[in-house]
């Protein structure tokens, strides 16, 4: 376990507050405290009265539900679970004869900055057109479907389209490799893939189409029938002759009109990956109708949506974020959103707030890696700092992904939102479908770096290693104590792994969430302050320790052993160092710089890019205790270059230490 104390001593010196103004609180859904407590109580006093009542006042059903909660195969719990319905129809039929059938539901602004838009009907259109086509190409209710597209309105329309038929979709990230899509085909036995053939970001054109067919070549893919290419840039790819087709010849020729499948409530909307503990990535499975009520309620509550926003959340479809706050939730609420293909540093790094201009974005969501890179980019160039744009059109700001540290919380309050915008620091993962610890605009005050107080209907705690509550400024385990509709369902193919990651017996059948975290003594405001697994946050991503460390040993040739660890970093959060034993003699100088290079790419093509490790140090061997462990606290010491002062009196071999300080 990392230890938590420094965020523990920030967070006790942490006491501005920001009130929410009166105007805000007057114009809020959830409007002032007491209306949150209201919330809460009535979640506390009967919980599963609460969850149906906003099922049934928020999502359209086909068959209404009877029963809510079904938890007699604990930690299996069943949501509405003899209801019907349909996520597609929930996000785009729903609204057709109403208001929001003419309303404009994505503005795309691609790489380039053109831009696009397509109302709620034009995307009815699209999506029922491109669900023909999936039908077409053999994909039936059930089937999974991998989807490794850039963001572009076409990638929410292939994900609405497998909603639309009932197919499971799992989005692979853009940024993972050949090997990675290869394991992902394989484990969720997809049977089709739908991809572009390149994708543009920061004015590069990238592949798709060709990592596609390279992780298909690697083998074990037999059970994929069809690709679908989408022709994002002119330039040819590929393509094999009775597998694969182009989106615009699969849509040729097929209606506008698909009828939506029903499915039951539990039916998998979808299976995202994630990093976890072990080596192996775990396919998070989701709900229909429990995720799809969270994405909209959350839009509602937590972004206070009001139906003139312009709602922006830059996150890529590949990630959770992208789920619930691009696919789903932003149509659920029928929004109108911007989706955005490219980087926040192109052509310059004032890209983001010149958008937030040009658009008029009300809402905007980002993550703090990408806050903390434009704040060192303002900094270091006067003509990218947010004042040269009017950001007057903004009117709440969020944050996700990560701890955010108060000074980037202040820049963000002072330099984006001028001090007028609350900002929403929202605290989730994969597996909780949608925001569970974050203010409500209207209502909490806020702390910077504080996600503050849980969501009603969400009891979240904090809990020593026995399950007991712990006392507010004590840190300890969050746990989330009760069910709750939108949590992950099972893990893809491994009930057992679901099980013991999450509701180990120790802690009295809750939630585990993986993080630390600390409540204030005075408003019991949660801080979350890291992972307390093998999982580290770089720039916002989850990598697993020993997913990376299975990639650098899979290199037989050269690796005999490999730790890696996780390092404090200012602008990444934190950067993944590894501690390397050769097969051969330890390398040093420009010898250990190539081969630490050629290590690193060799992870890249693993896994991904993101996986790269920042810092690779050679030595004979590695700190373990006389049982053979790792001592990985040690390691996590000299990665940041830390004096040992910790007990190394199980250490067999402690010399080693000084050898793997040295940065070769
Ligand atoms: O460590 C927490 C951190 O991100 C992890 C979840 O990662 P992922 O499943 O990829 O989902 C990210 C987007 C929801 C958590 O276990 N995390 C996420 N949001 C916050 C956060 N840490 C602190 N504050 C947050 N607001």
């Amino acid at each position: 376990m990392s230890s938590p104390s420094s965020s523990i001593e920030s967070v006790l010196v942490e006491n501005r507050v920001f009130e929410p103004s009166a105007a805000t609180v007057a114009a809020a859904r959830v409007s002032g405290m007491k209306a949150y407590e209201a919330l809460c109580a009535e979640a506390d006093k009967d919980p599963e009265a609460f969850w149906a009542r906003l099922a049934k006042e928020h999502l359209a059903w086909h068959k209404p539900f009877t029963q809510t909660l079904d938890a007699s195969d604990k930690p299996f719990y069943k949501w509405f679970q003899d209801g019907e319905l349909n996520a597609s129809h929930n996000c785009l039929d729903r609204h057709m004869g109403t208001p929001v059938e003419n309303k404009t539901a994505i503005v795309f602004e691609a790489d380039d900055g053109a831009v696009t838009r397509v109302t709620y009907k034009e995307l009815l259109a699209k999506v029922s057109q491109f669900a023909n086509a999936l039908k077409a190409r053999g994909v039936k209710t059930g089937d999974r479907v991998i989807i490794y597209m850039p963001m572009t309105i076409e990638g929410v329309v292939a994900m609405q389209a497998c909603a639309r038929i009932g197919a499971t979709h799992s989005v692979v990230f853009g940024g993972f490799s050949a090997k990675a899509l290869q394991e992902r085909i394989q484990d969720a036995g997809a049977v089709a893939v739908v991809t572009a053939n390149y994708q543009m970001r920061g004015g590069k054109e990238l592949p798709l189409k060709a990592i596609v067919d390279e992780g298909i070549a690697m083998g074990g893919c037999e059970s994929i029938k069809t690709v679908i290419t989408l022709q994002r840039t002119p330039t040819a790819c590929h393509m094999v002759a009775g597998r694969d087709i182009t989106w615009a010849e699969a849509i040729a020729g097929q209606g506008t009109d698909c009828p939506p499948v029903f499915v039951g409530a539990e039916h998998p909307l979808f299976v995202l990956y994630t990093s976890g503990s072990t080596g192996k990535p775990k396919g998070v499975q989701h709900s229909t109708a429990g995720f799809l009520l969270w994405a909209r309620l959350t839009m509602l509550w937590t972004f206070d949506l009001r139906p003139e926003d312009l709602f922006w959340c830059t996150a890529d479809i590949g990630w959770i974020t992208g789920h619930t706050y691009v696919a789903y939730g932003p149509l659920a609420a029928g929004a109108t959103q911007l989706v955005f293909e490219g980087v926040p540093t192109y052509p310059h790094a004032g890209r983001f707030w010149q958008m937030i201009e040009k658009h008029k974005v009300s809402i905007f969501y980002t993550a703090p890696t990408a806050i903390r890179s434009l704040i060192k980019a303002a900094e270091g160039d006067e003509k990218v700092h947010p004042k040269n744009w009017n950001l007057d059109s903004l009117r709440l700001l969020g944050s996700v992904g990560e701890p955010i540290n108060p000074e980037a919380w202040m820049w963000y309050f002072r330099n984006v939102g001028h001090e007028r915008c609350p900002i929403v620091d929202t605290f989730w993962q994969t597996e909780t479908g949608g925001h569970v610890i974050t203010p409500l605009p209207g209502a909490t005050p806020l702390v910077p770096g504080s996600c503050t107080l849980p969501l009603p209907g969400i009891d979240a705690a904090i809990v020593d290693e026995a399950g007991h509550d712990v006392p507010n400024g004590a840190g300890g385990i969050l746990v989330i104590k009760k069910p709750w509709p939108s949590m992950i369902r099972t893990i893809w193919g491994d009930p057992e792994r679901f099980k013991k990651s999450y509701f180990p017996p120790e802690l009295k059948g809750y939630y585990l969430a993986g993080d630390g975290a600390v409540r204030s003594a005075d408003r019991g405001y949660f801080r979350i302050t890291g992972r307390i697994d093998d999982v580290l946050n770089v720039s916002g991503h989850r990598m697993g320790t020993m997913e990376i460390e299975s990639a650098l040993v899979a290199k037989t040739d050269m690796v005999a052993e490999a730790a890696v660890v996780g390092r404090p970093d200012d602008l990444t959060g934190e950067a993944i160092v590894a501690f390397v034993v050769l097969k051969r003699a330890r390398p040093t100088g420009d010898e250990a710089k190539a081969i630490a290079k050629e290590l690193r790419d060799w992870v890249g093509k693993e896994i991904g890019p993101i996986a790269k490790p920042k810092d690779i140090r050679f030595g004979d061997n590695l700190p373990k205790t006389r049982s053979g462990k790792i001592m990985r606290r040690l390691l996590r010491a000299v990665a940041k270059g830390e004096a040992i002062t910790q007990d190394i009196s199980t250490l067999e071999n402690p010399a080693i230490l000084e050898q793997l300080a040295q940065n070769n």
